[in-house]
């Protein structure tokens, strides 16, 4: 067997004598691999070039004689006090200029020389030393890049670096000057070296110049990886390295990453403490974020933190109930995860994150969580091992682009607007009709999909646009929404055509001279004498070949297109005007698949999720059930019970695998 369930472990944090009764518990849990030390770099190294890895060694060892392999964790994410003591100026500084200082993690710069030297210093020694051990089979670097403090950093050694990427970018201030339209407010650079980075300013920032800034610090957590992953593979060409990604999280952007890794990793935490309004992430943003997981390389990825007990550091969210550990592993795996490791082994009795419990309790006695994950762990097992490599097979793609986040992020047009949330409108529509849907990004093949949905087109460039008009030209279905052609690749305005520009207008068949920000109102739209509600944001159209399928029912635009199609080519363009609610996102739903056939995998009570992977010849096929309910689904006659069990009620909590 492969290694396919893990816990996240940190021995240093327990007497050495623990460690075997740990080694044990876990092997009777099911588990084959642990990651650890990727904050343990005061441990390893206690003063510079004191490498101190023999405990280190001992743990893998002592693991490695229960079936137990070992991940390992390069620690840049939580450099030592010495370091910092030695090298203040690594510490970040903020939007508004303060050092961010040593006592929490993430307290380094990635720009920082003095810093990379010590991270070199570490990586080559811990690389060299693990490079030869066999039970050492990949590497992690940093942990959650980009999960910094918020605005990452604005040093002076970062805006060093940002002048370079910007005199790269654009090669003379001049054209600086046009992209970034500082002729608005007399902010006109005569040379690059007088630019800053966006900190704190009296009123808004210049769009152009935060866009790049946002692009910039991706580049840079890019490059602050390819600088540590060049040693570990110099050292150990045969190991893994992957990456413990966050789903939406936009410090860097996760394709570009996914380049530098051989394959990715994700965290998930349904009920953090993160969570303040709603305690839970419902299931369809879990598994749109695992999609995104499984398209930035376009293959099956691993989870490498999953919640595994309550959970909070200064506050805690609901407990997980009796199988929701299990629950959402298992939708994790539907998704496409071919390995999950469980955060953490066990409660901490210390710092920040003493709440953020584990499988074990602080006591370190097996209790429901580690009772439950025992269950699940040996019945995935065998599943698991089947499902290695395979993913699901989509017909329909949704367009992921940081740049059009960045964008909207900037200049979020309504107060409650964001790329995200308005993306989740129409993946909610998919997931409710069990419809899988791969995320690709723009300069992906689109050829093999039947419906591209791509949301919020709001910067648009020539060739994107031309693409677009291509794959529908040759027969594909697309779907493109309000903001669609608004602004050019430096965050200027078009000027050249009404909108949608960019030639976008001829390929939807219509134009907007004029829209509508739905402030402290929502609108609706009239649809075959159906009210539907929509949000936020009006575009007004006017038809120039498309037909009108629905139309605004109120405000001065009443009686006028809100959502449209369009002929091109071979293929069909839909244009959606404003931001639908639920309802009216179901019902376009339902216009796309009267179209095409979209592959639904069946019908589902609410909440009941029916996901699939493609075996060799094979369809495994999962009906998880995330309500505390028994539900019934009706099962189609072609599908045969993977488990004996099953019986078409699915359990609360539980999900029923069927192969056809
Ligand atoms: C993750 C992080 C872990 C741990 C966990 C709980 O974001 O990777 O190191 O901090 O959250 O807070
Ligand atoms: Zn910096």
């Amino acid at each position: 067997m492969g290694t396919l369930i893990g816990v996240d472990y940190y021995p240093e944090h327990w007497p050495r004598e623990r460690w075997e009764v740990d080694a044990k518990l876990m092997r009777e849990m099911g588990v084959d691999m642990v990651r650890m030390a990727e904050f343990s770099w005061s441990a390893l190294e206690p003063a510079e070039g004191e490498f101190n890895f023999g405990w280190l060694d001992e743990a893998v060892s002592l693991l490695a004689g229960y079936g137990i392999k070992s991940i390992l964790g390069t620690p840049s994410a939580a450099a030592p006090e010495w370091i910092i003591s030695e090298n203040p100026e690594i510490q970040p500084v903020d939007y508004e200029g303060r050092i961010r200082y040593f006592g929490g993690r993430h307290h380094n710069c990635q720009s920082n020389q003095e810093y990379r030297k010590h991270i070199k210093r570490y990586v080559t020694a811990f690389a060299g030393h693990f490079a030869g051990n066999p039970d050492v089979i990949g590497w992690q670097i940093d942990n959650e890049l980009g999960n910094s403090h918020k605005d990452l950093c604005m040093c002076p050694s970062c805006e060093g670096r940002f002048r370079e990427w910007l005199k790269e970018k654009y090669g003379d201030i001049k054209t600086l000057n046009e992209k970034w339209g500082t002729t608005f407010w007399s902010q006109g650079y005569q040379d690059f070296s007088r630019i800053h980075a966006p900190k704190i300013t009296v009123t808004g920032h210049n769009p152009s110049a935060v866009l790049d800034w946002k692009r910039f610090c991706s580049d840079l957590i890019v490059e602050f990886h390819q600088f540590q992953s060049a040693i570990l593979r110099a050292a150990a060409p045969e190991k893994f390295i992957t990456h413990n990604m966050m789903g939406f999280a936009d410090k860097v952007n996760y394709f570009d990453l996914g380049e530098d890794i051989d394959f990715s990793s994700h965290d998930q935490y349904p009920v953090g403490h993160f969570h303040a309004v709603h305690n839970i992430s419902r299931a369809d943003r879990l598994a749109a974020e695992l999609d995104l997981i499984r398209g930035t390389k376009n293959r099956s990825f691993w989870i490498m933190e999953q919640q595994s007990g309550i959970s909070g550091w200064e506050v805690l969210g609901r407990a997980p109930k009796p199988g929701q550990l299990g629950l959402w592993a298992t939708q994790s795996i539907a998704h496409g995860a071919d390995a999950v490791v469980f955060f953490r082994w066990r409660a901490c009795a210390m710092g920040t994150e003493q709440y953020w419990h584990g499988i074990l309790p602080h006591s370190g006695a097996p209790g429901r969580y580690y009772e439950e994950l025992k269950e699940f762990s040996n019945k995935i097992k065998p599943l698991l091992e089947e499902l290695q490599g395979t993913v699901p097979k989509a017909k329909v793609a949704f367009v992921f682009s940081y740049d059009q986040l960045y964008a909207i992020d900037i200049q979020p047009h309504h107060p409650d607007m964001s790329y995200v949330s308005h993306l989740m409108v129409y993946y909610s529509a998919f997931f409710d009709r069990n419809i899988p849907v791969d995320f690709i990004q723009e300069n992906a093949d689109f050829s093999m999909y039947d419906l591209v949905v791509a949301p919020l087109q709001y910067i648009m460039t020539a060739k994107l646009g031309e693409k677009y008009k291509e794959y529908v030209r040759g027969g594909g279905s697309i779907v493109l929404t309000m903001r669609a052609g608004v602004k050019d690749d430096t965050n200027l305005c078009r000027t050249e055509a009404p909108l949608p520009a960019c030639g976008l207008g001829e390929l939807v068949g219509l134009e907007v001279h004029e829209y509508d920000c739905l402030r402290g109102i929502d609108n609706r739209v009239l649809w075959e004498g159906e009210r539907y509600v929509c949000k936020k944001w009006c575009d007004i159209i006017r038809l120039a070949g498309a037909r009108g399928l629905a139309v605004y029912d109120s405000e001065f635009y009443a009686g006028t297109p809100a959502i449209t199609v369009n002929s091109y080519g071979e293929g069909t363009v839909y244009y959606v005007g404003t931001e639908p609610g639920k309802e009216l996102a179901a019902r376009l739903v339902e216009e796309f698949m009267s179209n095409r056939d979209l592959c639904s995998l069946g019908e589902s009570p609410a909440d009941v999720e029916i996901a699939h992977r493609r075996g060799d010849g094979k369809d495994y096929i999962f009906v998880i059930n995330h309500t505390g309910d028994s539900k019934t689904v009706r099962i189609p006659e072609d599908w045969a019970p993977y488990y004996e069990e099953q019986s078409g009620e699915v359990k609360p909590f539980s999900t029923d695998v069927y192969i056809k």
